[in-house]
């Protein structure tokens, strides 16, 4: 089995939902507490082993790359004051140079179409796939690293679900598992198909895809000629209903809350339970909160 060492993030999305705070600032990088949105996501990777990442770019979104970037000036000011504890930092955070490769998607067709931009580098390799608008905090390992595990026992291609209420379930891609689901179901799940943005009638489950993907590269052949569905875009569940076909696909029910920072609430719900747990305000985060409570 090939070890999963590349990640795909498409990063090319406008963040219509956030309008105008992404009319300049791409929405990947507002800020959760003190790093930006994508920090999180790229860190989720690092600790399930990701050793190369590939951004799915669009036009206005320079200030992603420039983000990983050495920044000199600032580098150079802050040795100068004295400021070392920050410069460590920050420099903690660079990633090493020719780990990070940007891809510009050229036309917004869809998040198959973004995937598919990646298919030079990913090559004959399985990948990852993190879409960034999703948060996911966990008190054990990462989303990422607990889908590893699963890989390492399963192999395949592997989908990280959650259960979600109807009235949502047409908001997301959506899976069937091969048994009915009860309380003794594992975490992984054999799957028999998924379907993407379903009517609730249509639904074969409430287990939504949340945004993490273990792939295999043959997924790319079938992305290229990939029709347009729901919404009129090339969607990544159809060509991985495809490949379903031809290869195994588990679901995954990892440990973890996840936050779509795509939308002004699960933004606002994001910042707060990553400032809950910050070492810095963590404490001082939870009194303001429980303030807040008591006064609404
Ligand atoms: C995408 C995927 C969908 C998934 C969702 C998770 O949809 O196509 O299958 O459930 O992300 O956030 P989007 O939110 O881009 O419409």
């Amino acid at each position: 089995m090939k070890p999963v060492k590349k990640a795909v993030l498409p990063v090319a999305g406008f963040g219509t939902r956030v309008l105008p705070a992404t009319k300049t600032v791409p929405k990947e990088m507002l800020t959760v507490v003190d790093r930006p949105a994508l920090q999180y996501v790229v860190d989720e990777a690092i600790e399930a082993g990701i050793e190369h990442f590939v951004f799915i770019t669009a036009r206005g979104k320079i200030a992603i790359s420039d983000y990983f970037d050495t920044a000199y000036e600032l580098e150079d000011a802050l040795q100068r004051k004295g400021k070392t504890d920050i410069y460590n930092r920050l420099k903690a955070k660079q990633p090493r140079e020719g780990t990070m490769s940007f891809v510009r998607q050229q036309e917004a067709k869809g998040l198959g179409h973004a995937v598919w931009c990646a298919r030079d580098i990913i090559g004959d390799d399985p990948f990852a796939v993190l879409l960034p608008d999703v948060l996911i905090q966990s008190d054990v390992r990462s989303c990422l690293a607990q889908m590893m595990e699963a890989y390492h026992e399963v192999g395949g291609n592997i989908i990280a679900v959650d259960p979600v209420p109807d009235e949502r379930v047409s908001s997301y891609g959506v899976i069937k598992p091969k048994d009915p689901v009860t309380a003794k179901t594992k975490t992984i799940i054999p799957m028999d198909g998924m379907v993407e943005k379903p009517a609730l009638k249509d639904a074969p489950s409430n287990l939504k895809i949340t945004g993490r993907y273990i792939l295999q590269p043959e997924l790319m052949g079938l992305l290229k000629d990939q029709a347009a569905g729901a919404g009129g875009e090339i969607q990544l569940t159809d060509a991985m209903a495809r490949l379903m076909k031809t290869q195994e696909f588990h679901a995954f029910v990892y440990d973890g809350q996840d936050y779509d920072c795509g939308s002004k609430l699960g933004y606002f719900e994001a910042v707060m339970a990553f400032a809950r747990i910050h070492p810095d305000i963590g404490k001082d985060a939870r009194a303001l909160i429980r303030k807040s409570a008591e006064q609404a």
